[in-house]
């Protein structure tokens, strides 16, 4: 193999331009070329590429975001969209494509390497942690740190006020930052897209929370929770909550911004390489993955069929230590 793409799809997450560095560096120490693709599955389609070095890549693997800028594509959803991106690929003799993304992004690049000679190997990219094969995806570790250090500064004010505080997370359809830093940042209460929420049983636990002496109450909500966000919560929990002072924050986008942590730049080091070496093997349709720290290739498609779910154990864990 002479010469391959990186491109970078679905939401962004810090760790990507770490990914993207590590491909193209990894590449150049073992003679392939590498080209990135702007804007995704949708800058595919319009044959956005770049020619990039190993110094393209200098200075940007503390960098949050996507060098090569991301895009949710909706005409890369069809065969005819798929058809004109795969005849860029072959207009710019590409060989092999190393998507950095989530489901979305996958699913994708599993239709476009069935449907072309290209071969396509994926990394983890999403703050979410909802891909199976893999302990943790990209960003993820940086975005439950940013998530942290927010709930760490709303304890301070909602200690001084005595107040319940309903927190938004992000998470579609995973509960994985909602518990993770539920637990880290010694929260009451998580809600979970996993776990149906009763919302009369939260109203008990919360007054149950301050009648035992404590001071506040932080509820930590995934914003695919099945009883709404933190504001649907909020007024769903309404007036059972009288005599309580409460109030909400949704942290929103900050949780996909930032310089990466060092986790997720070892891990992007460790998968952008993994993912060249991937193509170079001769694997298809594969994602690379650390599992118990060991390097795991991990079928496409078994990513997105096998849903990686908050361990109930840890859900369990959190409601013991809330107290
Ligand atoms: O997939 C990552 C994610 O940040 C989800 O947690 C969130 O629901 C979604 O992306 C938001 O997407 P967008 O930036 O397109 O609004």
């Amino acid at each position: 193999m002479q010469r391959i793409a990186v491109l970078t799809s679905g939401g962004d997450g810090p760790g990507m331009n770490a990914a993207i560095r590590a491909v193209v560096r990894s590449a150049d120490a073992r003679r392939v070329e590498s080209y990135g693709v702007h804007r995704g599955f949708e800058g595919l389609i319009d044959g956005r590429m770049s020619f990039l070095t190993a110094r393209s890549v200098s200075g940007i693997l503390h960098l949050g975001g996507t060098m090569l800028g991301s895009a949710r594509s909706e005409r890369f959803r069809t065969v005819e969209g798929r058809a004109e991106a795969i005849r860029q690929l072959e207009a710019h003799q590409i060989e092999g494509l190393i998507v950095i993304g989530g489901d979305g992004s996958f699913r994708g690049a599993d239709a476009l390497s069935r449907e072309s000679g290209v071969a396509v190997v994926g990394i983890p990219g999403t703050i979410d942690n909802d891909l199976s094969g893999c302990d943790f995806t990209l960003g993820f570790d940086t975005a439950v740190n940013t998530a942290l250090e927010a709930i760490d500064r709303i304890r301070d004010t909602a200690a001084s006020h005595q107040r319940a505080f309903f927190i938004e997370v992000m998470g579609r359809a995973s509960g994985w930052i909602a518990l993770c830093s539920a637990i880290a940042g010694g929260a009451t209460e998580v809600l979970v897209p996993e776990r149906p929420t009763d919302i009369d049983e939260l109203q008990r636990r919360i007054h149950e929370a301050f009648n035992m002496g404590k001071q506040y109450c932080l509820v930590i909500v995934a914003e695919g929770d099945d009883a709404g966000g933190a504001f649907e919560v909020a007024r769903r929990c309404g007036e059972g909550l009288a005599g309580l002072s409460h109030r909400v924050t949704t942290l929103g986008h900050v949780q996909r911004g930032g310089a990466p942590s060092m986790r997720d730049r070892i891990l992007a080091a460790r998968l952008g390489d993994a993912a060249v070496t991937a193509l170079l093997d001769g694997e298809d349709r594969v994602m690379v993955g650390e599992i118990h720290r060991e390097l795991v290739h991990t079928p496409l498609e078994q990513t997105w069929t096998t849903v990686h779910r908050t361990p109930p154990e840890l859900l369990d864990l959190m409601d013991r230590l809330a107290r």
